[in-house]
């Protein structure tokens, strides 16, 4: 029996009404697979626990959490209980930075039975690779000098070391996909280290000669996921350009709440965290109808990530069933609630057994 030790964070929000969801769903996974077993242990870390504890987590809370081999994490934030910088740097950005997971790998594709916003979808299967740990997310100099000459300064910090795993990882991904990568940049140095970032790009490549490339300015390229993002394949961005970036491919795919996405430790010192890509949206919160596609898919990635592959192709294609049956959350035009999609997955999982 393989067995997988995952800690699991619900956080705030709708994290709490999601992440009891995709457990179900992955009890079930493990039950038709038969030789596989989870073990869930679950932190209450959130919005919630700092009022009490006035800290997002405990001190020893990265241990604790290092033993596991995974951390199974849903939404951080509650802008009405917590400021978000407090919130967000205490748990979710603390993981990721502390753990190294320097990589957040956000697929977007056109799912069956969901209508994308999009007239033309084509079919478009992309995945961003977004750089985790620097950039624009930097904690190098962001202060604010307040008084009549107010300002805010933040530095953007690219190392070629960064830069180059994010894009090694890209090329990596494209050489066992459709072998394209395009770089997301603002190399008319304008940004100033774009043209950093350009020239790493392209001495990776150099490595690469089976796989294709491209370069398109951000804004250009945000632009293109809306007319024709079936043209894409693995896509390397900077933190905050792959951030806007991959809400956008939320969109055409139909709602942020479906995309899935993986922060990645690639030097194995640390556990991988699973993640999705929306947040806890406060402004739906309590009503049962939060989409839980999102966290179940991110499980999908974690299946993925334990080499359990022929399982999450199935677990994605019953999600993709049960869509098609119309069992929909309204975000996506439906009328079900959120137990009642991952009820129809867990039902449609349990045929298979
Ligand atoms: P959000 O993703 O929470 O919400 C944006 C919009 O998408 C809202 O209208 C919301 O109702 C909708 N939405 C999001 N997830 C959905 C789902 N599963 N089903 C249906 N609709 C869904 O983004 P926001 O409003 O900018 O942020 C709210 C809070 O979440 C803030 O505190 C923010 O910092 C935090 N946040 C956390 C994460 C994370 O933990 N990974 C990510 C993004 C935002
Ligand atoms: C995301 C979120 C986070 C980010 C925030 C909440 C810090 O938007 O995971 O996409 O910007 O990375
Ligand atoms: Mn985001």
């Amino acid at each position: 029996m393989k067995k997988i030790d995952i800690s699991v964070i619900p956080g705030d929000g709708i994290g709490k009404e999601v992440m009891p969801e995709a457990l179900k769903v992955l009890e079930t996974v493990a039950e038709v697979h038969g030789g596989l077993s989870f073990s869930f242990k679950h932190y209450p870390w959130s919005c919630d626990y700092y009022i009490e504890h006035n800290k997002m987590m405990p001190e020893d809370g990265l241990d604790q959490l290092k033993e596991s081999d995974a951390v199974f994490l849903s939404a951080v934030g509650d802008p009405n209980l917590v400021p978000d910088h407090i919130s967000l740097w205490g748990l979710l950005v603390k993981i990721r930075r502390e753990f190294e997971q320097v990589i957040n790998i956000r697929p977007a594709k056109q799912m069956k039975g969901i209508q994308s916003p999009l007239v033309h979808p084509n079919d478009f299967d992309l995945i961003v690779v977004r750089e985790n740990s620097e950039g624009e997310y930097s904690e190098v100099g962001g202060r604010i000098h307040r008084g009549e000459d107010e300002v805010a300064i933040q530095n953007a910090v690219f190392t070629r070391k960064g830069v180059e795993r994010a894009v090694e990882y890209g090329f990596q991904l494209a050489q066992n996909r459709r072998g394209h990568v395009t770089s997301a940049t603002k190399s008319n140095g304008i940004v100033h280290s774009m043209p950093f970032w350009d020239s790493v790009f392209e001495s990776v490549a150099e490595k690469y000669p089976d796989v294709k490339t491209a370069s398109n300015h951000i804004d250009a390229l945000a632009s293109f996921f809306v007319t024709r993002p079936q043209e894409f394949d693995v896509i390397v961005a900077s933190n905050l350009f792959g951030d806007i970036l991959t809400d956008v491919g939320a969109a055409i795919m139909g709602s942020i709440g479906i995309a899935p996405a993986a922060n990645i430790n690639i030097n194995g010192k640390y556990p991988s965290m699973f993640e999705p890509v929306h947040g806890s949206a406060p402004d739906i919160y309590g009503k049962g109808i939060a989409n839980p596609i999102g966290q179940i898919w991110t499980g999908k990635m974690m299946l993925d990530h334990f080499g359990e592959h022929e399982l999450g192709n199935t677990l994605l294609q019953v999600i993709e069933e049960v869509l098609q049956d119309g069992i929909k959350t309204p975000d996506i035009g439906g009328t079900s609630s959120t137990t009642e999609v991952s009820d129809a997955i867990v039902t449609r999982l349990k045929t298979l057994k």
